[in-house]
């Protein structure tokens, strides 16, 4: 199971799960972008031999996920992998963040993980299965001019840690994939009009942080290594570890460090 597997990410995602062998089913919204996302991903079910199936729902809402996931094991009966890949990012500063702002932030990118999982863990017991929560740098570090993305992408991870250690006794692994910006067809201009009086550099992928956009079959493979190896929590570019590591050891150096690599570009 992939939600948001219909665009960006998650439809890399789900063609990694493919070719590694999963029968799929993508959550999303809109009717139209699922069959878009099926349409794209035709010559590699027909390579495979795998088949793939399109949910409408949101998974900010409970009931629906509820919903989705009884039918999933009514017909299906089984569910190896969940993939929470619903998130959206943000930008602004603090003085301007409101209370429903953050709540549809954490409806998105947190509750959505929490509602999934729970209603996936009878079937993740049984199959010894496991969740992988996509993250972000920002679930890692905070960083100037995100809106409330570091804060719900934090929340995330702290989630994230918990189901881990709570349910390894239930066999269940669960693992946080932390990428920095990805490649896509619209990077620099999805928050052309966000935010105010923000520096430019800030509505630039990652907030403007001078990392290259990556590949997003890259953060895919991660994925299916997390699965594979089940692994906790993988930081993409890998080197970032060490920023996070440092910035957790000797907070004043890491603050200094994200302020050199975060700045307003001219
Ligand atoms: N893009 C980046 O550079 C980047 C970097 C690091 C981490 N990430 C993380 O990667 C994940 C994917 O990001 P993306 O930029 O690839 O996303 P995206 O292109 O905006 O795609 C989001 C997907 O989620 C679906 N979706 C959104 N809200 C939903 C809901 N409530 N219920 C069901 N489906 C929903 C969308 O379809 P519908 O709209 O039809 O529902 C779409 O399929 C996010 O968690 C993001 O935080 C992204």
């Amino acid at each position: 199971m992939v939600t948001g597997g219909s665009a960006g990410l998650g439809i890399e995602i789900v063609s990694a799960l493919v070719v590694a062998g999963f029968d799929i089913v993508i959550i999303g919204r809109s009717q139209e972008r699922l069959e878009s996302a099926g349409e794209q991903l035709d010559a590699i079910l027909r390579w495979s031999g795998r088949r793939v199936k399109l949910v409408v729902g949101d998974v900010s809402d409970q009931d629906c996920v509820n919903r989705i996931f009884a039918d999933l094991q009514g017909e299906w009966g089984r569910l190896d992998v969940l993939v929470n890949c619903v998130g959206i990012s943000d930008r602004g500063r603090v003085e301007d963040l409101t209370g429903p702002r953050v709540r549809e932030l954490i409806d998105a990118n947190v509750l959505s993980a929490l509602y999934c999982s729970q209603a996936a863990l009878p079937m993740l017991r049984a199959s010894q299965g496991v969740v992988v929560n996509i993250g972000s740098l920002s679930s890692k570090v905070g960083a100037r001019y995100l809106g409330g993305y570091s804060l719900a992408k934090h929340a995330l991870a702290g989630l994230t840690q918990q189901m881990r250690l709570e349910w390894r006794e239930y066999g269940v692994h669960v693992a946080l994939i932390n990428p920095g910006p990805i490649m896509r067809d619209d990077a620099g201009q999805r928050y052309a009009g966000a935010g105010g009086d923000l520096p430019d550099s800030a509505r630039l992928p990652a907030g403007g942080a001078k990392l290259k956009g990556m590949p997003p079959q890259k953060v895919a493979q991660a994925v299916v290594r997390a699965v594979r190896k089940r692994s906790p929590d993988i930081i993409l570019p890998g080197y970032l570890r060490l920023l996070v590591a440092i910035g957790h050891a000797l907070p004043r150096l890491g603050d200094w460090l994200l302020l050199k690599f975060t700045s307003p570009r001219p």
